[in-house]
């Protein structure tokens, strides 16, 4: 038998262990490394959110539990000043300070009403606010690298407010007894008693993803984050990418195609030139024949990601045109050049190809 203060210390002793154990692996939980950018935790976050999410994975006892750890996670790795904290002294020390308020980040990558399990087109009974379509116009850069753009949008929101609205109005046929075997019959607007509500505006942060290789023109659907409907549900805002014109890059499904001016020198014995990419690697071309104006090369794999197998690339097609030197060559020069080049008079006339 052990003293009674012996049990406590022990009870105490074990509700600290529990207590620091349950500070939880935020890393782990996200799947990333502890060097990972504030990109690749938003990727990671905006991945296992729709793995996890509780409606999805409804056998689960557990998933509850894993949605809230994710968001957690989530909330801590994704503020640079709370990964701080957590990084030297973990989930602790971010409930000490009152870091942690369990604001729920789903809604700001998906809307406030999650995403479509399945897709099939919901049948609406309820009324619904108009879909709002924004433009994002985005860098062949973001496009090429993946990128979270944060959008701060004023949307107004349905609240509580004093007294009572007419809501649920519908045409209804009446009959009106005109007297003995006279009936009128008109069509009147009925409506109920509901209570009143307000648009208040509140600010919302959004994420929107530009996910590698997107197309132009690509849509994300934010649900629930369109127009307010004062009987049902707001519409969705949809966003629609926009490429944005590139100084040294055009972009034709994945491949990419760029234009170089080599010197005339160059066009003729040859030359290596480093190509700056969308992210920021070089890409090396080279040449030891003779380069004629618009002779185009092609490098493989140099092009966009695709965007539904990320393993897959385009092309980089890189077309040469030649600028001519400017000066008056002497007569010396001019033969030396005769000399070298024993080209014979092309004269040709034409008309196109
Ligand atoms: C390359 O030059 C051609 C011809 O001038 C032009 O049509 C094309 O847009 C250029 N492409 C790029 C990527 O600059």
């Amino acid at each position: 038998m052990l003293p009674n203060s012996a049990y406590v210390f022990l009870i105490y002793f074990l509700s600290a262990l529990v207590f620091t154990l349950a500070g939880r692996d935020f890393y782990n939980i996200l799947g990333v490394s502890r060097s990972a950018s504030t990109n690749e935790i938003k990727k990671a976050y905006r991945k296992l959110a729709k793995a996890l999410h509780p409606d999805k994975n409804q056998g689960d006892p557990d998933a509850s539990q894993k949605f809230q750890d994710l968001g957690a996670a989530y909330e801590a790795l994704s503020d640079p000043e709370k990964r701080e904290l957590y990084d030297r002294c973990g989930e602790d020390c971010l409930k000490k300070d009152g870091m942690m308020n369990n604001a729920d980040p789903f809604a700001s990558f998906f809307g406030d009403f999650g995403f479509h399990f399945g897709g099939e087109q919901q049948q609406h009974e309820t009324p619904r606010g108009s879909d709002i379509v924004m433009e994002l116009t985005v860098s062949l850069e973001e496009l090429y690298n993946g990128n979270f753009i944060e959008i701060t949008r004023n949307k107004p929101v349905i609240k509580p407010a004093a007294g009572t609205r007419k809501c649920n109005c519908r045409q209804e046929m009446v009959t009106r007894n005109l007297g003995p075997g006279r009936f009128q019959m008109m069509q009147q607007t009925v409506c109920d008693e509901c209570p009143n509500v307000k648009l208040v505006n509140e600010e919302r942060l959004l994420e929107i993803e530009v996910e590698v290789g997107a197309p132009d023109g690509h849509k994300t659907r934010l649900r629930g984050e369109g127009e307010p409907h004062m009987d049902g549900d707001p519409g969705d805002l949809v966003i629609v990418l926009n490429t944005e014109r590139h100084p040294r890059f055009t972009r034709r499904g994945d491949d990419l195609y760029t234009n170089v001016t080599i010197s005339l020198q160059d066009a003729l014995t040859g030359f290596t030139i480093e190509l700056p990419h969308l992210d920021g690697h070089s890409v090396t071309v080279s040449r030891d024949k003779v380069t004629w104006a618009g002779a185009r090369v092609r490098k493989k794999g140099e092009g966009m990601t695709n965007f539904e197998n990320n393993n897959l690339h385009g092309n980089l097609y890189v077309t040469f045109d030649i600028d001519f030197p400017k000066q008056d060559f002497s007569d010396e020069d001019k033969e030396a050049l005769r000399k070298i080049l024993k080209q014979a008079p092309n004269n040709k006339v034409y008309n196109g190809l």
